[in-house]
């Protein structure tokens, strides 16, 4: 297998400080690998006023996979670089699965210990990257009137549901358990609740190992405080997704741990991968930012790009690692280090 040809987006707050040390860490697995770097987020916005240009996203099309830090920044408008970098790299490289494994390592403290350390925790969310209310399809009249009207439609089209629905049970069958939990809210969102429950029943034809359950939203988000270890693999929409899984992440032993693909299955675009965690300015520049999540996210970055063997070796060092931090208090780098020294 050749080079590795990676795009690099360290982003903004502690994204570049967390993708060098997944770097290192992937360097040190010895998969031979290029990278360059795309300076996308704040500053650029700062200094030209360009979020994401054409160009870039074909530039970054042309290569093998994308690591990610963090796209966000308060001194730029709230959305601006949401929507205007991270969502259209997602959209323009049909990255319809957004894969957010939560997994308690040994030795990692979850704060509902009483609850999952006994059964364990390892689901994984399939959350979809390319619909819902993410589109962009709303609008706002008489704004700033008191009859201000705000429309966010989500939208639900067959054939995203269906290929990501078909994605999360690929994904069951290959798991132990076999088991997949729609989440959604049926009971009010009749239109697209009837379109997704619909197309798991017609797919999971296709899959008749896999079991398959159905939560509406609300009560997912007690079980996932309360019984984690009941889920093996969830599929959801974009913003029922993104919510899950940040309960997950904080069940999971936080944020910082939790990472995430962004993935296009068909490969016609590279996949991008990016822990769960924004750019946390409020500790941005101090080395204090814990990698793991970017590194663990380099791990399904080479799981994805087809070396396995790597993939396991990254994840068993970061095991490791965290089983035997304790409370110790190391920087980034130190973390990053460590991690690297375990290869
Ligand atoms: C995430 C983030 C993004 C999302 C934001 C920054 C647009 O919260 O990756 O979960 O909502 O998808
Ligand atoms: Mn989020």
């Amino acid at each position: 297998s050749g080079t590795l040809d990676l795009a690099v987006i360290g982003g903004d707050g502690i994204g570049p400080e967390v993708v060098a040390e997944a770097l290192k860490v992937l360097s040190a697995t010895g998969v031979d690998a290029s990278t360059t770097d795309y300076d996308l987020g704040a500053t650029r916005w700062h200094a030209t006023g360009e979020t994401l240009p054409d160009s870039v996203v074909e530039e970054i099309r042309g290569h093998d996979a994308i690591l990610l830090g963090a796209i966000g920044d308060p001194s730029v408008p709230s959305g601006v670089l949401e929507r205007g970098v991270l969502l259209p790299l997602r959209f323009a490289l049909d990255h319809y699965v957004n894969l957010r494994p939560a997994k308690l390592y040994p030795g990692v403290t979850s704060p509902l210990a009483d609850h999952v350390t006994s059964k364990g925790l390892d689901f994984v969310v399939v959350r979809e990257g390319t619909e819902g209310p993410y589109v962009g399809n709303g609008g706002a009249l008489r704004v700033g009137t008191p009859h201000e009207i705000a429309t966010e439609t989500s939208v639900n089209t067959r054939f995203g549901v269906e290929r990501v629905v078909r994605d999360a049970f690929a994904r069951a069958q290959a798991r132990p358990r076999q088991h997949l939990t729609l989440v959604h809210k049926h009971n009010v969102l009749t239109h697209a609740g009837h379109l997704w429950r619909r197309t798991v029943e017609e797919v999971g034809a296709e899959f008749p190992d896999v079991e398959t359950a159905y939560q509406h939203v609300d009560a997912a988000t007690i079980f996932l405080a309360t019984d984690p270890a009941r889920f093996d693999v969830i599929v959801t929409d974009n913003l029922f997704g993104d919510i899950i899984t940040d309960i997950a992440a904080a069940v999971a032993g936080g944020i910082g741990l939790a990472a995430s693909g962004n993935i296009n299955p068909t490969g016609a675009a590279p996949s991008m991968f990016e822990p769960v965690h924004g750019s946390a300015p409020d500790i941005a520049g101090q080395g204090t930012a814990d990698p793991t999540a970017a590194i663990l996210s380099a791990s399904l970055l080479l799981a994805h790009v087809g070396r396995a063997d790597e993939a396991a070796r990254v994840e068993a060092a970061v095991a490791t690692d965290l089983a035997e931090r304790g409370d110790r208090v190391r920087s980034t780098s130190e973390i990053g280090d460590a991690v690297a020294a375990r290869i």
